[in-house]
Formats: structure tokens, C-alpha cells, sequence
């Protein structure tokens, strides 16, 4: 701020005056011809001042909007002449009396654009500093800066929006959740560890010396004991904390809708939590979901989709040719464990260059790169529906025509193809999927596409781990008939609540049999000492009498960041952190006092250079 501006402030300091008996009648946001002839009063912040042929125009905001006040020397003189203070996020009071806007200073675009309030006196409740950006909307002042001042980002009405969908949603979700007989019980934060698949955050114990706290990454387990201590239907909207790397929906402190109910199965959970989902679509949108949602196999999802989240509003479906191309003479086909394709129907427009993007975003998922065919619209380059390929000359008339069929290819069409692993190829053929649905416009941004993705594995390998782990979580019960010895042939009874192609709910039938879960224990490579050091207190749970119980979590965030349209939960978090897991407002996380590291017994490896701070 400039050194005039800064003057101009501590100057007008001195006109700033007690509220006294002043209530406001009505927000900026609710006036309109119907109030016509009304005196009000109005409180708020000054979005913007204009001095107009003697008149003094400013636009006050509040929560709810924008009005239009006017300060007219005829009307009040004194008022007028001291209005020329005015400055924008000066925070005001007024009383006036509401008018029709006179012909052609209507503004269609604000509820309030037909009328306007004439001010017949006004209060000054405090200056403000020159703000960093202007509270609008249409300006975009970069996201270091809004988080900075993320006090001053939440003005912006976009954003206040945002926050009042989130609380008509938690508010949906706890009416819905109470007449279904849930109760709402916390949990604590300050607990062990909970296997949710992310790093810790810990919590270092000054009155246990050398112990830890982890922060929860659900509060899974005690849900579960919940059920055991027979509260038989729990909810909670609550804080889970993970140290993983961050995406834009994905912040390391989040919140979830947790779910727990006893003596249910997957069918009874899933119809509580899509019965929510319907209930707050209803109650936030006005629309009405058509249930039950459907339903896709993970299996069926992996082949046609190459996800476990399908976004279902476009189509472009992977097709597994490998059995087409086993024989051929292409070898990184032939060799191949998978080969499947992706047709884009009409693609055949598609540039070298575009071609050779879509080829470098593949090698994110570990491709090496990205084959391709074009079969050219009749009498193009002189030819009749033929292949255009850099691979062209491997295959025979036969698998041409197999894989034209297979993919239901048509002149004018490009198909894509990937061949390795299954994991990476259904991983560079997904994600190019999406890509090319947004590339070429085949997403409706207005649709909600939800559906259930059930039949999960009960395990999946991890590679860096060199063993098996729990798809979901160690306290999912495997499917009837399973046998744990054959980990990679064993189903979970999990779901997965999947909304345009995001991962919006998962959760289970829980292991209620302390056997089962002994059984799961063994099955992930925890000795019986390990098991009983890290879950003995659920072991103990489970053999007083722990009733068949299961539930669901949701991601709140990102609901909420669906159903407002947002590109990031960071838009529907009021003070989120940053990629870097950084807040940008309090600075956090932060160096500490070395008395405090003492207290607790921790001396840091290496020194902070910060002063103050070990
Ligand atoms: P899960 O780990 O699948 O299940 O989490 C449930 C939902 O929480 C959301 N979510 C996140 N949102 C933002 N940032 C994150 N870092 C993040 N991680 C997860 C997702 C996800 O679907 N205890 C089990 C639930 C259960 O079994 O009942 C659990 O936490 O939307």
C-alpha cells in the first residue's frame, strides 16, 4: 500500500463510530421492488465507490450480495459530503430508504440490480487497508495469494458460496443420518495408529516421554468398537489426517462422513449411503436421483474403463485385443501380456502433435509409448477406409480386420493401443481416456454420474513392499468361500461410491469373527506378536460378543467439490494447505521453541537455520 493510501487510512480512523443501537434490517442480497418504499438498514463492506454527477454511488456487500446505496447532497447533505472517505472493504452502516433504480441503471445480472437504497445517514465501523486483490469474483490473483490472505479470498462471493453449499450438505447428510436412527459420536484425535494405506502424522507425548500419538487416518477402529459396545448405527463428520502426496483432491487433513451400522450387509449399507447421496442432491440441487445407482464389477470396471473409478458420462471403452494380436508379427504386441485399444470415434483429425502429447502423457503411468492407427475416410489420400499406422506392416489382412471389428472401427476413426503389464496399461489407457474426453468436449460438466463399483479384490500386491496388502483395509471381510492362501484370487465385500469419475465413498462389511480377522492378519505377513501388539485391543473387541457390523466413509470435500463445480477440494476447504502441505496464512508448519523439543524429549537430527528454533 502506497504511503498516500496509508495516510488516507490512519486519517480516517478518527471517523469511525460505535454501532449504538443500530440492527440491520435485511442483507444486502434480499432487497428488491417489493421493498420499494421501505426505510432499511444494511451493514457491510464497501465493494466499490463511484462519484457520478454529484451522486455517490457504492456497492455495499455483505454474505449474501450486493446492494446499491446512494448518497445525494439533496437527500443528506452532511452524509454525502462525508461518504467521499470511502474506500473499498471499508466496513459500513446505513439507513435508507429503498427506491426503483431510475430507467436504464437497472442491472439485470444482481438480484438486487432494480432497486436502490438513498442513504439518509451512515456510520463508518472501520477502514481497511488497501486489500492485495479486488474481492470479485472475475479476478484471479493467483492461489499463493489467495491463501495468503485467505480471509479476503473467502469474501469473494464464488467462495463464500462454496462454504455455504458445505454446510447445507453436512447439514443434509445429519438430518438424513438422524432419522435413520444414527448417532453422532466423536472419536479421538490423539490415538494409534490406523491402517488406512497413507504415512502417520504423529503427535509427539511430553507426559510419556519417547511415545507417539498418531493422528487418525479414519477413525475406523473405533467405529467398529462402537458397534461392539452395541451403539449399533454411528456417524460422525469428521477431520482424518494423512501424510500422502497431495493431488487436487487429496489434502492431508480431510474430512469424511464416517459410517458405521450393526447387523447389516453390503446391501443395507449401500441403500443408507445412496439413499444420503439422493437426499442431499435433493435437498442442496433440487434434483432427484434415480436409485438404486448402478453397479459395475471391479473387473468390468478395470476392462472397460481401465479404472475403479469410471467417469461414465462419455464412453470411449478400452477393448482387450490380445488375443487378436498374439500371432502377429509386431513383437511388443505379440509378447505382450495385454493389449488393448481405445477407439475415438471421428479422430482421425488428429494432429502429429497431438498425437505426440497424448504419447508423452501416457509415459506418466509408465508407457513407453503410444501406438496408433487412423483408418482414413474413403477417397482420402487416395485410398478406400485404409490403415494409416506406423504399424501397418505387421499385421495381416486378417488381424486388421479382427481388430477393426473388434474395436468397431469405422473410416474417420483413431484407435490408440497400449501393450505390457496390466496394471500399466490399463493405467495409461485410463487416464488417456479422460484426457481425450475433456480433449475433444465429450463431457457434460452438468452431469452427475454415480454408481457403485463392488467384487473388489480382498489384496493387491505391492511391489515396493514385496507383499501382499489389504485393497482396502485389514478389517474387510473377504467373501463368502474365500480362501486367503490364493490372496490373488480372493474378493472383498467392499464398495466404492464413484461420482464422475472420482472416488467419493468406500467402505465394507467388517471382519466381526475374531478368527476371520486373525486369519486376515496372517494373510498380510503380521506375526501373531505384531498382530497382537498393534490391534490386541480390537482382538479383545471382537471376542466380547462384536456383532456382524460394516460401513461406508465419504469424502465431504469432494463432494462438495463436485457439486459446486470446483477443479480442487482446496476451493470447498475454508483454510486448506497447499500442495506442499503448507499453510500460507499462519505459516505453519513451523519451527519450534528448543525448550518445547526439550520437554519432549526430541533433539532434531539437524539444526534449523530459522533463529528462535533448534
Ligand atoms: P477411504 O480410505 O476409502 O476409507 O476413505 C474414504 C473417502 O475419504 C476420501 N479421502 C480423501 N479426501 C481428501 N483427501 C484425502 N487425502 C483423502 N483420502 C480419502 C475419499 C474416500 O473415498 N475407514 C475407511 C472407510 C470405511 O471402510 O468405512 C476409509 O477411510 O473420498
Amino acid at each position: 500500500m502506497g504511503a498516500e493510501a496509508r495516510d488516507l487510512q490512519d486519517e480516517h480512523q478518527k471517523y469511525i463510530e460505535d454501532l449504538g443501537d443500530f440492527t440491520r434490517t435485511h442483507s444486502c442480497g434480499e432487497l428488491d421492488v417489493s421493498h420499494i418504499g421501505l426505510e432499511v438498514r444494511l451493514e457491510g463492506w464497501v465493494q466499490f465507490r463511484r462519484d457520478h454527477g454529484g451522486l455517490i454511488f457504492v456497492d455495499l456487500r455483505d454474505r449474501a450480495g450486493l446492494t446499491q446505496a446512494v448518497f445525494s447532497p439533496e437527500e443528506a447533505e452532511e452524509e454525502h459530503r462525508r461518504a467521499g472517505i470511502l474506500r473499498a472493504e471499508y466496513v459500513i452502516a446505513l439507513r435508507g430508504l429503498v427506491r426503483a433504480r431510475p430507467e436504464g441503471m437497472t442491472n439485470p445480472a444482481l438480484s438486487t440490480g432494480e432497486i436502490e437504497v438513498l442513504v439518509r445517514e451512515w456510520k463508518l465501523l472501520n477502514t481497511s487497508k488497501t486489500p492485495p486483490f479486488p474481492i470479485e469474483d472475475r479476478i484471479d490473483p493467483g492461489e499463493s495469494l489467495r491463501l495468503q490472505y485467505r480471509y479476503l479470498d473467502l469474501r469473494r462471493p464464488r467462495m463464500a458460496a462454496n462454504l455455504v453449499l458445505r454446510h447445507r450438505v453436512a447439514q443434509s447428510v445429519r438430518r438424513y443420518l438422524d432419522e435413520a436412527g444414527f448417532l453422532e459420536i466423536e472419536t479421538p484425535f490423539l490415538t494409534r495408529s490406523t491402517p488406512e494405506g497413507a504415512r502417520d502424522f504423529l503427535v509427539p507425548s511430553r507426559v510419556n516421554r519417547g511415545d507417539f500419538y498418531a493422528l487418525p487416518q479414519s477413525p475406523q477402529i473405533f467405529k467398529q468398537l462402537l458397534m461392539i459396545s452395541g451403539l449399533e448405527r454411528y456417524f460422525q463428520i469428521v477431520r482424518c489426517f494423512r501424510d500422502e502426496d497431495l493431488r487436487s483432491d487429496r489434502q492431508p487433513e480431510f474430512t469424511q462422513i464416517d459410517i458405521e451400522m450393526s447387523f447389516a450387509d453390503e446391501a443395507q449399507v449401500m441403500r443408507l449411503a445412496e439413499g444420503m447421496v439422493a437426499r442431499v442432491l435433493k435437498d442442496v440441487r433440487g434434483k432427484d436421483l434415480a436409485l438404486p445407482l448402478p453397479r459395475v464389477s471391479y473387473a468390468q470396471a478395470m476392462a472397460d474403463y481401465g479404472s475403479d473409478k469410471p467417469d461414465t458420462r462419455f464412453g470411449l471403452l478400452l477393448k482387450d485385443v490380445t488375443d487378436i494380436v498374439r500371432a502377429s508379427s509386431f513383437r511388443l504386441f505379440s509378447a505382450a501380456s495385454v493389449v488393448k485399444g481405445l477407439r475415438v470415434p471421428g479422430g482421425e483429425n488428429l494432429t502429429r502433435k497431438e498425437i505426440d502429447d497424448f504419447t508423452e502423457f501416457v509415459k506418466i503411468y509408465g508407457a513407453q509409448g503410444l501406438a496408433w492407427v487412423k483408418l482414413r475416410q474413403a477417397g482420402a489420400s487416395g485410398s478406400d477406409g485404409q490403415w494409416q499406422s506406423p504399424i501397418t506392416k505387421f499385421f495381416s489382412a486378417d488381424e486388421k480386420s479382427a481388430l477393426q471389428d473388434r474395436l468397431e472401427l469405422q473410416s474417420g476413426d483413431i484407435a490408440f493401443f497400449q501393450a505390457g503389464e496390466p496394471d500399466m496399461v490399463n493405467a495409461a489407457l485410463g487416464n488417456l481416456r479422460i484426457k481425450l474426453g475433456e480433449h475433444l468436449g465429450l463431457i457434460d460438466k452438468n452431469a452427475l454420474n454415480l454408481l457403485w463399483v463392488t467384487d473388489f479384490p480382498l489384496f493387491e500386491y505391492d511391489g515396493e513392499e514385496k507383499r501382499y496388502v489389504a485393497c482396502h483395509h485389514p478389517f474387510t471381510s473377504p467373501a463368502p468361500g474365500s480362501d486367503l492362501r490364493q490372496p490373488d484370487r480372493t474378493f472383498a465385500r467392499a464398495y466404492d461410491m464413484v461420482l464422475n469419475g472420482t472416488e467419493l465413498g468406500g467402505g465394507s462389511i467388517r471382519n466381526h469373527r475374531a478368527a476371520m480377522q486373525r486369519e486376515m492378519f496372517d494373510a498380510l505377513g503380521f506375526s501373531r506378536e505384531a498382530a497382537e501388539e498393534q490391534f490386541g485391543f480390537l482382538m479383545q473387541a471382537l471376542e466380547m460378543g462384536a456383532p456382524p457390523h460394516g460401513g461406508i466413509a465419504f469424502g465431504l470435500d469432494r463432494l462438495v467439490m463436485l457439486l459446486a463445480g470446483a477443479d480442487s477440494i482446496r476451493d470447498v476447504i475454508a483454510f486448506p494447505k497447499t500442495q506442499k502441505a503448507t499453510c500460507l496464512l499462519t505459516g505453519a508448519p513451523a519451527g519450534v521453541e528448543g525448550g518445547q523439543l526439550r520437554e519432549l524429549g526430541i533433539k532434531l537430527l539437524e539444526a534449523r537455520e530459522k533463529t528462535g528454533t533448534l
